[in-house]
């Protein structure tokens, strides 16, 4: 039995359980245990896969590749191999930007070349080419990559939201930290980009977006529209940059006082602007994002202030 290493609260779950008309079933397991999958794809009359397990930490990423290639390639054969096995041939995968690596322009279309710079974004770009390559086979699968742009926010009941371990890596939650005074300021990675600003622009994406993203691919994936030897890459973002101070002129917004800040040296690996275009996800799955960046910090905002110590582990 391998060991379960994930970074989920099972509250979380419960909490699903009080907003949605259904309990989801929860299976703890991990997804390179074949015995597990076999067992769930035996138990459950399974149409589709939406495929979100994963380790996501770049700097870790670079610090412990055999981890990342380890969890997120192998752990994809396993999942696929189950899949096979069993006659499930639709899935949707969580993919990132992260595969464009450092793009010279923006807005990113889906055409554009992929290069990843860190081992993270490698095992993105590695299962997206698996899942080419078996709706290629001509087996029946049918494919969704969902290149993710810098997902954020918290669902609007403030309820359900973003509570990592340790001391955040990103934007979002170590505002949330300062906000909520469990850190003092907040470090600028740098302010002398060639930007309007000088600090860095992403492209954020509110979860709730993001979610309803899945389940409009999940419905084209189960439509006539989808059809075999089909894996279709589709960009989730906003098509909006916004800037570190944007960011935090939002949440100050949110937040009704200053979030304290000092402008430090770069961080090392970081690209200095890029934003999506949405337009095949709109063209293919009807799908664009509703929400904008001051939605974002206001619905993480109230999980984070209902929620201090998330979700009480
Ligand atoms: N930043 C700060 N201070 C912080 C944290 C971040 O200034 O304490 C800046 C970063 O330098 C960057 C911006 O805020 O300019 C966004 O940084 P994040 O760490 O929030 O997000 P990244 O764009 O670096 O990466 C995220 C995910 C990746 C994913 C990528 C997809 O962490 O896993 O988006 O585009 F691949």
């Amino acid at each position: 039995m391998l060991r379960v290493i994930g970074n989920s609260s099972a509250e979380s779950i419960r909490r699903v359980s009080r907003l949605s008309n259904g309990a989801p079933v929860l299976i703890k397991g991990d997804v390179r245990d074949t015995a597990i999958l076999d067992q769930v794809f035996d138990d459950n009359a399974i149409d589709a896969v939406i495929h979100l397990a994963g380790v996501k930490a770049v700097g870790e990423s670079v610090k412990n590749p055999q981890k990342y290639y380890d969890i997120n390639v192998s752990g994809s054969v396993c999942l696929f191999g189950a899949m096979q096995r069993h006659g499930v041939s639709n899935v949707v995968f969580s993919s990132s930007a992260t595969v464009y690596g450092v793009p010279e322009t923006s807005p990113l279309t889906e055409e554009m070349p992929t290069k990843p710079h860190n081992p993270y974004g490698q095992t993105k770009l590695m299962v997206e080419h698996i899942l080419r390559d078996m709706t290629a086979a001509n087996l029946g699968w049918r494919a969704l990559l969902l290149r993710y742009f810098n997902p954020v926010g918290a669902h609007s009941s403030g309820e359900i939201g973003e509570d990592p371990h340790g001391i955040p890596d990103n934007l979002f939650p170590f505002i949330g930290m300062v906000a909520t005074k469990r850190k003092p300021l907040l470090d600028v990675f740098g302010a002398d980009y060639n930007t309007p600003d000088g600090t860095c622009i992403r492209d954020y994406i509110h979860v709730v977006d993001l979610a309803r993203g899945h389940v409009k691919a999940l419905d084209y994936l189960l439509s006539d529209r989808a059809t075999d030897n089909s894996a279709k890459i589709v960009n989730l973002g906003t098509d909006q940059g916004s800037s570190v101070f944007q960011v935090i002129k939002a949440w100050e917004a949110a937040c009704g006082f200053e979030i304290p800040f000092q402008v430090t040296n770069r961080r090392a690996g970081d690209v200095p602007a890029y934003y999506a275009d949405s337009r095949r996800a709109k063209a293919l799955l009807g799908w664009q994002a509703e929400h904008d960046l001051a939605q974002m910090c206001v619905d993480h905002w109230r999980w984070q202030t209902k929620n201090p110590d998330g979700y009480g582990k």
